[in-house]
């Protein structure tokens, strides 16, 4: 199992110019950091990552693939990849909320792991629910992005994300014990798709209103291989923070 956190700043669309990009990478870059640190940024300022030691990914890929030419506006894994990325999140909820259903989640999976990417999937419920169905939201997800590529899926994390505690503050984040037990079942389900071996490789992380305030008890009390930043990625003084809170 991973050690070293894994910490992933996801820009969404914070940052909108190459000037304040720049500046996040060399900010970023520079620091002395206690964690792995990837950044998961829109496909135009993947270049700008070339020279600095940072692990760049892209937010989402298309679901189709070389073979299909004819698309515009779509940005293919192959793409992705030759811009320099070395990983790209596929099904955040923002990507689900604006239509992405799970059978495109899992083209999008099995496309970004056929370019050579690694794939960081991201998982999670709208809502909890007494009887627990949540559970059911989350493995359905799970199972359906992994059907039929499992014999791909050696290079992938999992990020939960509770759609209701994303894009908040630190007291509306998850309480650790939740994430713990959402963790393991996260990890049941892997285990059955994957086998245990090959699941217990695959790091699985919290995303959802982490901030500098609750980090360390989310990252060690949660029991989470490291996280997904949203808004508090955006500045590069708070995320270096942040994973100076996951040293091990
Ligand atoms: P947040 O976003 O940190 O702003 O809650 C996390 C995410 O959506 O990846």
């Amino acid at each position: 199992m991973q050690k070293r956190s894994l910490v992933i700043a996801n820009w969404k669309m914070y940052i909108e110019s190459p000037e304040v990009a720049r500046a996040w990478v060399a900010k970023v870059g520079r620091a002395k950091k206690d964690a792995e640190v990837w950044a998961a940024v829109p496909a135009p300022f993947i270049p700008l990552f070339a020279k600095s030691a940072l692990s760049v990914g892209a937010q989402t890929v298309s679901r189709l693939d070389a073979a299909h030419h004819a698309h515009t506006g779509e940005v293919s894994a192959t793409m992705v990849k030759n811009s320099g990325a070395s990983f790209t999140l596929v099904g955040h909820s923002e990507r689900r909320a604006a239509g992405d259903t799970n059978e495109a989640v899992h083209a999008q999976f099995a496309a970004a792991l056929k370019a050579g990417l690694t794939v960081v999937l991201c998982v999670g419920e709208q809502a909890r629910s007494q009887d627990g169905a949540h559970f059911t939201y989350i493995e359905e997800q799970l199972r359906s992005a992994f059907a039929g590529a499992q014999s791909l899926a050696k290079k992938v994390a999992v990020a939960y994300e509770p759609v209701w505690a994303i894009g908040k503050s630190a007291e509306h984040a998850m309480k650790p014990p939740q994430i713990e037990e959402t963790v393991i079942f996260i990890r049941k389900v892997l285990a059955e798709v994957l086998g245990r071996t090959a699941a217990l490789k695959v790091p699985v992380l919290y995303g959802g209103s982490v901030e500098p305030a609750n980090a360390h008890a989310l990252r060690y009390e949660g029991g989470v291989g490291g996280f997904l930043i949203g808004h508090a990625s955006a500045s590069p003084e708070e995320f270096l923070e942040i994973v100076k809170q996951c040293k091990g």
